[in-house]
């Protein structure tokens, strides 16, 4: 439990300065903390209702009066021009050190949240696949539903043998965690090798990538199912990469390049007007998205997809240059997670952060077919954040690639 030790206006009044129990001092703005009041005027108790207009209040406000109630949890504070009538602002003290904005408690909680980076650093050691089995989700229900986000999550991958082979399982399995998210190829599409305008549905090697980048917000997770991989099939395994690490990777050889993907944009599309579902889907985009911590908060990479560059003249070399060293660090061997479906397998990774590619294979009589649908990344975190709370285990809401540190 957070305690405030004393309080302190600072000359301007624009300032709240919190002394907390164990020395730690926060600075609260005026206009932070009568926005952002937590009196059940202002914030009645369920979520999304914000009754503030901040344009009713002073263009500058100033903190006429801030003291503490219940022995130092609870921080209360009144404003000069308040337009509501006798009305004091009222701030959880556990609230607020949560939401303390010093460099420290902002870098402390941006480090918390950055799983990806505290779970890619094993470049270059052997690379294990997290693996489970079906029945553990079955029979340890939420705990093991939350084991397979748990590795979606830190590994931004999990291999789940032995689902039951029928069709439409993909779509179960995604839905324990949340809402199918629909794109042009449907709820749930088909792999195998059928005749076709898409390169996936062929046996060619599919070259490392991610989904649809084609879309403002590309598919979060990906679920693949082989309800059939028969033995005689040759070749096809599957290969994965961690765009994350490769890009860190990047930035710490060669910076320039990380530099130069993060200002000038691809543009991907898919057009294909005469299809049977005609399309016509086109986005520009950086490959990599720094926010404003710095910290790498979305990679994005699709050679299928990738359009003519449409940038400016003197960007042109510079782009392709960091592109084909991006693309080297890609295909070293150890980058990569590499490994074989059985029939029966389920594979779940994250199509925001992990590249995923197969080999080319020779189906020898037999066949191979995948079923695969897609989640929402923000989806994934709220089951992964709200399962943890009611299973009472404690976990940082983590960063999940979806450009935001938070
Ligand atoms: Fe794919
Ligand atoms: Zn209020
Ligand atoms: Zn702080």
């Amino acid at each position: 439990m957070a305690e405030i030790k004393s309080v302190q206006i600072s000359l301007d009044k624009n300032i709240c300065e919190v002394l907390w129990k164990d020395d730690h001092v926060s600075r609260f703005h005026a206009r932070w903390l009568r926005y952002n009041c937590k009196c059940t005027i202002c914030k009645p108790p369920f979520p999304n209702v914000y009754t503030v207009d901040v344009l009713q209040l002073p263009d500058t406000l100033k903190i006429d009066e801030a003291h503490t109630s219940n022995n130092g949890n609870k921080l209360c504070t009144k404003y000069d021009g308040e337009v509501l009538p006798d009305h004091e602002s009222r701030h959880e003290a556990d609230w607020l050190r949560a939401k303390c904005y010093c460099d420290g408690c902002l870098e402390t909680k941006i480090e918390q949240r950055d799983v990806i980076g505290r779970n890619m650093k094993n470049n270059g050691k052997r690379r294990d696949i997290p693996t489970m089995e079906y029945k553990e989700i079955v029979d340890d229900h939420d705990r093991g539903l939350f084991k397979m986000m748990n590795n979606l999550v830190e590994n931004g991958f999990c291999l789940v043998k032995k689902v039951p082979i029928e069709k439409g399982m993909v779509v179960k399995m995604a839905k324990k965690i949340g809402f199918i998210e629909p794109s042009a190829y449907g709820e749930m599409f088909d792999v195998f090798v059928k005749d076709s305008e898409n390169e996936a549905y062929t046996n060619h090697l599919l070259p490392f990538h991610q989904d649809q980048p084609t879309y403002e917000s590309a598919p979060g997770v990906q679920m693949l199912h082989a309800i059939r991989f028969d033995d005689c099939i040759t070749g096809g395994e599957s290969k994965l990469v961690d765009m994350f690490e490769a890009v860190e990777v990047l930035r710490s050889e060669l910076p320039h390049h990380f530099k130069t993907l993060t200002e000038v944009p691809v543009l991907y599309d898919t057009i294909d007007l005469n299809g049977s579902v005609p399309k016509f889907l086109e986005n520009q985009k950086y490959h990599i998205n720094i926010d404003y911590f710095g910290k790498i908060v979305e990679v994005n990479w699709q050679p299928g997809t990738n359009a003519a560059p449409q940038v400016r003249e003197g960007d042109v070399d510079r782009y392709y240059e960091a592109y084909r060293a991006l693309l080297r660090i890609i295909r070293r061997p150890e980058m990569q997670f590499r490994f074989k479906m059985d029939c029966g397998d389920l594979l779940a990774f994250n199509n925001r952060r992990m590249l995923h590619a197969r080999e080319s294979y020779n189906e020898n009589g037999g066949k191979r077919h995948l079923q695969g649908t897609y989640l929402k990344l923000e989806d994934l975190k709220s089951k992964y954040v709200t399962l943890a709370h009611q299973l009472n285990i404690l976990v940082v809401p983590p960063k999940v690639g979806n450009r935001s540190s938070f």
